[in-house]
């Protein structure tokens, strides 16, 4: 496998990998991030899409209390695992560009988690993913996904070594240093704290504080995950303006490394959950995937513009019964 810009394949290769494959079905946990998110946001009785389902990790959390559940990814070998695991409950193989055996408006809640939508290669693919979801989503219903972060220069470390350095100099302090020794120590002690919260790798800092993704903000990078992924990253505020183009409001964001604390260059990716926009009133629009014009009254009923022969237009009777309250 060619491991270059423009080879799209690179990523499925990945991971269809048995070591990959092994990696994710040892995953079990859910990352204190999603459990938050998922506690806030899921409601009993939800439609739920798992996208990218990998080893199935979040399978069992979302589809407890799910009215349907279906896990998706396009790694045969990753589904393999998911059926083996979870036998009760439904998977398929597809591809997220496109999610055509799904119907419009078919599920409340879509979820792509662990980063999964930053694999698509290359950005039209990821565009396409998102219309998709946002053409599945019900009117209301919530995208939660995450994104890698384009401005993480100091990813969190959690080093044990630099802790008890920066404690033992700390408590080494003696009242008869003078103001010089001891604004040296202060200094290398908070160097050593922040180091024990922070890979502080020169090689990662300048490779990452060089590079396009960084400085423009988004972009695709070579990541050695996994044997080399080429993987998007982006920050917050061109996560959301990408995703408003699509219909889908940003209404959370919440970092990674929750509950600890984190700054805007370590936080390695944001989650973020989303909400499919209700057109206004009145308001004719593109809006059904049908591409036609259409109209939305007060109740949530929703009619097209039908064209007639004699080349008049008018509106078709409602086909869409008033929005349920369910979000
Ligand atoms: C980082 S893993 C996350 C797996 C799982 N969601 C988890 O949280 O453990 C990303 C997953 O997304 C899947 N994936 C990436 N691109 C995809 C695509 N275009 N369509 C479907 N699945 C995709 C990969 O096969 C992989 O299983």
């Amino acid at each position: 496998m060619i491991r270059e810009p423009g080879n799209a394949e690179l990523n499925l290769s990945v991971f269809r990998d048995k070591r990959t494959v092994n990696t994710y079905a040892r995953y079990q946990d859910l990352q204190p991030c999603e459990a938050f998110l998922f506690d806030k946001y899921l409601r009993p009785r939800m439609r739920i899409l798992d996208l990218g389902v990998g080893a199935g990790r979040t399978a069992p959390v979302l589809a407890a209390g799910a009215a349907s559940y279906v896990g998706v990814d396009y790694s045969p070998e990753m589904i393999d695992v998911c059926r083996s695991r979870y036998p009760s409950l439904v998977f398929q193989i597809a591809d997220a560009v496109d999610l055509s055996e799904f119907s419009d408006g078919s599920f409340d809640l879509v979820v792509f988690a662990f980063n999964g939508l930053d694999y698509l290669y290359p950005d039209s693919a990821r565009r396409s993913c998102i219309r998709e979801i946002c053409r599945v989503l019900e009117r209301g219903g919530l995208f939660i996904c995450s994104v890698h972060n384009a401005l993480c220069v100091f990813p969190r470390s959690d080093n044990e070594v630099a802790r008890i350095r920066a404690d033992y100099l700390t408590s080494k302090v003696s009242p008869n240093w003078t103001s010089a020794q001891r604004a040296c120590s202060k200094a290398v002690s908070a160097i050593l704290r922040m180091k024990s919260n922070t890979s502080l790798a020169y090689g990662n800092i300048r490779h990452k504080l060089f590079s396009r993704v960084f400085w423009k903000g988004e972009g695709y990078f070579y990541d050695r995950t996994h044997g080399g992924l080429f993987t998007r990253a982006a920050i917050p505020h061109k996560v959301r303006a990408e995703m408003a183009q699509f219909n889908l409001e940003g209404i959370d964001t919440v970092k990674c490394e929750f509950p600890q604390e984190s700054g805007l260059f370590s936080t390695a990716w944001f989650y973020y959950v989303f909400r499919k926009q209700v057109p206004m009133e009145g308001h004719c629009t593109n809006y059904r995937s049908s591409g036609k014009a259409g109209r939305l009254r007060s109740d949530g009923s929703y009619s097209e513009l039908e064209h007639r022969g004699n080349g008049q237009s008018e509106w078709a009777n409602d086909f869409i019964r008033p929005a349920r309250t369910r979000l």
